[in-house]
């Protein structure tokens, strides 16, 4: 996708708010590794379309995201818990939670996601994958587990700024066997749609994988 087209996809977004309280505060002071409008509004649809009420999201950072999956979920009754392993970005994505009218919703739970996806038996009906490059396949596959038949999984930065072509980074080379996998025909109805820095998106028929 061109600069100018992200650009445009981004300028037809209407952020609620308290999301673009988020976004500037994100600019002002820490690394703007969030999703893009664009991408925030898709996962919003996403959740929307799959009725989706038990979600779980793989890298917080300060909430943006989180506040993105909330607006459809919460209304609905649905539930958010979103793994952040960094202590300082968990405690300011509850701050910015709890300012927006989706705060109750969503539970921060600080913790690395591999301890956690190892000891949880929790089920969701969507997952948004969203953390360390480098453990892309190895959190998708713990997160698979955690994934009910039928339910979806998203993850970001899969075109990783259009490097999955030629990997030459062992985090590349990660996303790229994340992006067979997911499209394989073996798991899932999986596809890559080019928004923002890439969403692989599948969804679940296979309980276990090759
Ligand atoms: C790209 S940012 C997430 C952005 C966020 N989803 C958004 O769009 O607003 C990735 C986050 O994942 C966190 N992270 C990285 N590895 C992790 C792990 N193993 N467990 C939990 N969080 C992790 C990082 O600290 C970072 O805040």
């Amino acid at each position: 996708m061109t600069p100018q087209i992200a650009e445009y996809l981004d300028g037809l977004v209407h952020e609620p708010p308290h999301l673009a309280a988020v976004g500037a505060w994100i600019e002002e002071n820490e690394e703007p590794i969030h999703i893009s409008p664009a991408q925030g509004a898709a996962l919003r649809a996403l959740v929307a379309a799959t009725g989706a009420r038990r979600v779980l999201e793989i890298g917080t950072h300060v909430g943006y995201s989180a506040l993105w999956i909330a607006e459809a979920l919460a209304p609905a009754g649905g539930r958010l818990v979103s793994l952040e392993v960094d202590p300082r970005r968990a405690q300011t994505a509850r701050t910015h939670l709890a300012a927006s009218p989706w705060g109750a919703a969503v539970t921060v739970v600080t913790c690395d996601a591999r301890d956690w996806l190892a000891t949880s038996d929790d089920e969701f009906d969507l997952v948004f994958l969203d953390a360390e490059k480098i453990l892309y396949l190895d959190l998708f596959r713990a997160a698979w587990d955690r994934l009910r038949t039928g339910g979806s999984l998203v993850a970001d930065n899969t075109l990783h700024k259009g490097r999955v072509v030629a990997p030459v980074k062992d985090s590349t080379r990660a996303i790229a066997a994340l992006n067979v996998l997911a499209t394989s025909g073996s798991v899932g109805h999986g596809t890559v749609l080019p928004l923002g820095d890439g969403l692989t998106l599948v969804v679940k028929t296979a309980d276990t994988l090759p």
